[in-house]
């Protein structure tokens, strides 16, 4: 089931970055960098949190997600890559995590994909990943905070995210930065885990609140990173407002639509070419 949204792009300006390039040029070359930057108090406190938990679950990470979506994760990957990420595209998957959006982004014909988290246990799987599927040469790896990308102005044909959104400190700052990275006519995708609508939301957020958990618990053994899942919605805007934060961080043509019975929405824009 997949339902559609969209908001009508405000053409306002961006804030400028003073991203610094950090790119790990080679897995098998380089050893791991850290991040780039951090957040403010609260959100640096928030960020460690977030960052020390996915290092304690990347060993279970694949299989429980296969799990918690009856294997339909692949599937809404391959539609953010369909959406915004032309075969022959340089593209940034910020928060690459095991790498699966990097891995579908080679498989559908990216030139190059530079694939950023700020969680370096996440990386290295990622990148061990990526080089057993025979893609490394197209990919690389790098630290570093989406809210504050280490990269020039203008450096993406697109930018790619998975189930980063609900992480973040300051969802503005990163899509600022992801509208910066952007070139004029460069494409935007923001796929997450967002509030059901409709008759189906009690059952969906019982599933997201008691079972997801659970399960998430039995397969890691890590009860406490789960229950942060449903926590991770509390405050979270939901598809229509953030589709409206997507404008207003400059970027037009914004649409989304939803998956999984509305739980999970995929969010599409694009980077007006009259941009700096
Ligand atoms: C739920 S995982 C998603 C991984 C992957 N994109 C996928 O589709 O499975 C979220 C990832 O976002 C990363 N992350 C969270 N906040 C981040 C930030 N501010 N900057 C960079 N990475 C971040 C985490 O370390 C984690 O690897």
């Amino acid at each position: 089931m997949s339902t559609r949204g969209s908001v009508g792009g405000q053409e306002r300006g961006p804030e400028r970055g003073t991203g610094r390039h950090k790119v790990l040029p080679s897995p098998k070359k380089q050893r791991l960098a850290g991040s780039a930057g951090m957040p403010s108090a609260n959100g640096a406190e928030k960020a460690a949190q977030v960052r020390e938990m996915f290092a304690r679950i990347v060993s279970d990470y694949d299989t429980v997600n296969s799990v918690m979506t009856f294997g339909r994760d692949h599937a809404w990957r391959r539609a953010a890559v369909e959406a915004v990420a032309p075969s022959g595209a340089r593209v940034l998957d910020a928060a690459t995590g095991t790498g699966e959006l990097a891995s579908e982004l080679c498989r559908q014909g990216c030139a190059s994909v530079v694939a950023l988290d700020f969680c370096l246990d996440m990386v290295r799987v990622a990148r061990d990943k990526v080089e057993r599927r025979g893609a490394s040469e197209r990919v690389t790896f790098a630290g570093g905070d989406a809210q504050r990308l280490p990269f020039p102005d203008g450096a993406f044909d697109a930018v790619i995210n998975g189930f980063l959104m609900r992480n973040l400190t300051d969802i503005p700052a990163a899509l600022r930065e992801f509208h910066r990275v952007l070139k004029p006519g460069g494409r935007l995708a923001c796929l997450d885990v967002t509030h059901p609508p409709g008759l189906l939301r009690p059952l969906c957020l019982f599933y997201f609140d008691a079972i997801v958990p659970l399960i998430g618990g039995i397969l890691s053994g890590d009860f406490a990173a789960y229950r942060y899942l449903p926590r991770s919605l509390d405050g979270f805007p939901d598809a229509d407002r953030l589709a409206e934060m997507i404008a207003e961080a400059g970027l037009g043509e914004v649409n989304f639509q939803r998956f999984n019975f509305g739980m999970v929405a995929l969010h599409t824009a694009r980077k007006p070419l009259a941009s700096a």
